[in-house]
């Protein structure tokens, strides 16, 4: 997915249309059809409901010409992008000859990319007007293919770069070095970083920010950045004004951090989280979730604050120490298991694209968490009693997710041995007592269960009951002595 316009408008994912432009034969509908199930969302195919009201395209071309029928196509256009709930819409393949209703997209727009062979064995002996002559389609094809890419905020292949899109993450190697054009506005930005990825990969950064960067700050590294005096330095620091934004580079814990200061400096600015870890470009800094921790616990403030824009460079992540990997590699495990796909075979680039394409879109769905994000928690019952019972010293957050999958495959009646072999999870030598006190803080029991998320044959299930006896023999399971 490659963002190619975009950098000076700032949308809100969450309530923006997606539109999906493209030449004939793209797949528009198609994958419109597949990202609105996945973003819970209405798709309009707009040449559908042209033909609802005014017959087959083909007769209004042939009756009344081109001009004629832009003009319908774009009224149409503008009544769809219009509605106040957010929608998938597939223009037509002219659209973007319309030059006002491009002016009117104030919505995301995704050209979905196809090469001229594959498009017209696609529209080949269909009675679409445009058509019907392969030398006159495949000159359409190179006057307009300039023009798709000068109006699109990303282009797309699949079903996931559109969802990345839509949630205005840019996966791209390389991208860090594109943060000038990539951080939406024009304003002036702050650079947040942790202190030890500001010493590998802040010179990029700044660079790339060019005339754009105000001011840099350094957090320190690890979960101190997310600990009250870090934040109030932050603040007091921060010389934005409201046309400002905040560009966060680093792990998650500075994406946490550094979002939460976005999210209440000036009552609110723009953030661009520019992630690092592996745990932080498939989890942490996708979803618009912010926090800073309490000594009574992790992320007890926060806020709910989702980025003017993602850049997701995986490149960044051949610097990673191997155990920072294994950190992350627990959270794509459990992407995969949501996802029922071996997620973690794939290259740096491509898992890191599909989780977090899976991650933006139960999140564009349940923003709030109220509903089905839930899943995000898959094994993270089990994994928060267990870093609770060590008292958050000694065992990795991703160690625990481990062994919180272990419990989660072995409750669901699912074999453990690729958790096993992928995560190699220890038992953990904890207080019994202490971890399940830990558990039923985190989830009440009710009736004698406790509501837990689990796979079940089509998918993973959230707030499943599973009797206490049964969790808490899970649970002892993973300790060891
Ligand atoms: N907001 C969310 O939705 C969400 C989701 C998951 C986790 N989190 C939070 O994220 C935090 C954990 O994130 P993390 O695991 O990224 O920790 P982190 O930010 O502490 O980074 C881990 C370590 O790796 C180093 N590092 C990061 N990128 C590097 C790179 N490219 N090269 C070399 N070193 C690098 C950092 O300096 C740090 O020492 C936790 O506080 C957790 O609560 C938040
Ligand atoms: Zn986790």
């Amino acid at each position: 997915m490659a963002l190619v316009r975009g950098a000076d408008r700032l949308v809100s994912p969450l309530s923006t249309h997606v539109a999906l432009i493209g030449f004939m034969g793209a797949g528009k509908t198609t994958l419109g059809n597949e990202v609105a199930r996945r973003l819970d969302r209405p798709f309009r195919d707009i040449d559908d409901e042209i033909e609802q009201t005014h017959g087959p395209i083909w007769e209004l071309f042939a009756q009344q010409g081109e001009s004629a029928f832009r003009e319908i196509e774009l009224r149409f256009a503008r009544e769809a992008l219009s509605r106040p709930e957010p929608s998938v819409v597939a223009l037509g393949g002219g659209a973007v000859e319309t030059r006002d209703l491009l002016d009117a997209l104030d919505v995301v727009v995704v050209h979905v990319d196809v090469d001229v062979d594959t498009a017209w064995r696609r529209v080949q002996g269909s009675p679409r007007p445009l058509a019907q002559d392969e030398a006159e389609f495949r000159r359409r094809y190179e006057l307009r293919a300039p023009l798709y890419s000068a109006a699109a905020d990303a282009r797309a292949g699949d079903a996931d770069d559109v969802v990345l899109a839509a949630a205005g993450v840019h996966v791209e190697r390389g991208s860090i070095h594109r943060l000038g054009e990539l951080v939406p506005g024009a304003g002036a930005t702050s650079l947040v970083s942790d202190v030890y990825v500001a010493g590998i990969h802040g010179m990029d950064a700044q660079l790339s920010l060019g005339p754009r960067l105000r001011q840099t700050h350094e957090l320190p590294s690890g979960e101190e950045a997310k600990q009250l005096p870090a934040l109030d330095r932050l603040w007091q620091e921060l010389r934005l004004d409201r046309g400002g934004t905040v560009v966060a580079l680093g792990g998650g814990c500075t994406s946490d951090a550094a979002g939460f200061a976005a999210a209440t400096y000036l009552r609110g600015v723009p953030w661009v989280p520019v992630p690092t870890s592996l745990v932080a470009q498939v989890d942490a800094a996708i979803g618009g979730k912010t926090a800073i921790d309490l000594p009574q616990g992790k992320n007890l403030v926060g806020a709910f604050h989702w980025p003017a824009r993602t850049v997701v460079d995986p490149a960044l992540l051949e610097t990673l120490p191997p155990e920072q990997r294994r950190e992350g590699l627990a959270e794509v495990v459990k992407t995969g298991l949501l996802v029922g796909e071996a997620l973690w075979e794939l290259s740096d680039d491509e898992l890191v694209r599909r989780c977090a394409a899976f991650k933006s879109a139960v999140c564009l769905r349940d923003p709030e968490d109220r509903d089905d994000r839930k899943q995000l928690n898959l094994g993270h019952t089990f994994a928060h009693a267990l870093e609770a019972a060590a008292g958050y010293r000694g065992l990795t957050h991703g160690r625990a997710v481990a062994l919180g999958l272990l419990a989660a495959l072995r409750l669901s009646g699912r074999p453990t041995g690729e958790v096993e072999r992928l995560l190699a999870p220890e038992p953990v030598r904890v207080d019994r007592e202490l971890a399940w006190e830990a558990m039923q803080r985190d989830k009440k029991v009710t009736d004698g269960e406790l509501r837990l998320v689990l796979l079940a044959d089509d998918g993973p299930a959230w707030d499943v009951p599973v009797p206490a006896a049964d969790v808490r023999v899970a649970l002892d399971e993973l300790i060891a002595g």
